[in-house]
């Protein structure tokens, strides 16, 4: 019996040898699979055989045959893939040497502009507390940006903001507070909006001024809204930006929309209140200009300032990105400079 599994065996690795030889196409490997591993195959019978066999000489043969298996198995994995490849050979030559494998060409990767990373994140901040993102047009009407804002033509506070006027009378907005009034007469109280966008003002360039930078208006009506409210508000702003703990003080501020008016500053953290040079040795940054609301402007908006008070604040979009990322001349912001621009690959939708 042992003498017979032998022979079978050997016949059958030979037979395997002179079959493997041949197989050229998918069809001839599958034929090679069933008759040498499947439920019929010969080798089925050299495994029933084994059992008549002598312990020592079983164990010699049950090696040789499981290793036959494998040389099979593996044969015709490698086979497999081989014919792919074949397969894929001939495509290239009939698609004249155009070889479909290589990787694509995957063009160059777009980044996001900073300023467009930070709008995001406050964006994210803001409608996480529960606000609303508005807009509002860049070219607008002398009312919105400033007479519904209580700065009326003859105002002092016209000439803080440098404007450029077009032909007909309208200008480029100044200020993102154009979409207070706006958000006001489209939604009424109470309110909590936040409005981000573009400003111009006619300034002449240096590395700290732009005639066009970014914004964030924010804007809370409702009944008994509270400077403590305001001051919380802020505070878990400017914390959850800076993702961290952030000191701040408020000094009285003079801005016509709002009575009282404050500029809210954030305490120096890149010196801890010490001095430094980017806060110029006071060890608090001036970031975000504030107050309640002024009556007027309530009205305007169409809201009773005995019923609701509300706060507002506006905020640097483009100071807050170059404080994030210590770019210390804002004139790259607006340059588009593709060597710049392409260290910032973060995404955020
Ligand atoms: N619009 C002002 C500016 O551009 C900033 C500002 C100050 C906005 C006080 C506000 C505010 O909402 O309450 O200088």
């Amino acid at each position: 019996m042992s003498d017979n599994v032998f022979d079978l065996l050997t016949a059958l690795e030979q037979d395997f040898n002179a079959q493997a030889a041949l197989v050229d196409s998918k069809d001839k490997l599958e034929e090679i699979r069933v008759r040498f591993l499947g439920k019929k195959s010969e080798i089925n019978s050299v495994l029933k055989g084994l059992k008549d066999m002598e312990p020592e000489a079983r164990k010699v043969m049950g090696a040789r045959a499981s290793a036959f298996r494998e040389n099979v198995e593996r044969f015709i994995k490698s086979r497999e893939t081989e014919l792919v490849n074949l397969d894929i050979a001939r495509e290239i030559e009939a698609a004249g040497g155009f070889d479909i494998t290589l990787p694509g060409d995957y063009g160059l990767k777009g980044s996001m502009h900073p300023i467009t990373i930070v709008a995001r994140e406050l964006t994210q901040i803001f409608t996480s507390m529960g606000f609303n993102v508005v807009d509002g047009p860049e070219l607008e009407s002398e009312y919105y940006n400033f007479e519904a804002l209580n700065v009326p033509a003859d105002h002092p506070a016209r000439d803080m903001q440098d404007t450029y006027w077009c032909d007909n009378g309208q200008l480029l907005r100044t200020q993102t507070s154009t979409c207070q009034i706006r958000a006001m007469e489209k939604f009424g109280a109470p309110l909590k909006i936040i409005a981000p966008g573009r400003c111009f003002r006619n300034e002449s360039i240096d590395a700290s001024h732009e005639n066009t930078f970014f914004q964030f208006e924010g804007m809370v009506i409702d009944k008994d809204v509270s400077i403590s409210n305001l001051i919380y508000c802020m505070k878990q702003l400017l914390s959850k930006f800076f993702q961290k703990d952030v000191e701040v003080r408020l000094r009285p501020g003079f801005f016509p929309f709002v009575e009282p008016g404050f500029e809210l500053d954030l305490k120096c953290m890149i010196c801890g209140g010490k001095g430094c040079p980017t806060c110029k040795q006071s060890g608090w940054i001036e970031l975000l200009p504030c107050g309640m609301v002024h009556p007027n402007v309530l009205r305007a908006g169409g809201i009773d300032p005995e019923e609701y008070t509300g706060f507002a604040f506006g905020g640097g979009l483009t100071r807050l990105a170059m404080m994030r990322y210590g770019i210390r001349d804002i004139r790259v912001l607006n340059s588009g400079d593709i060597r710049v621009m392409e260290q910032f690959n973060k995404v955020i939708y």
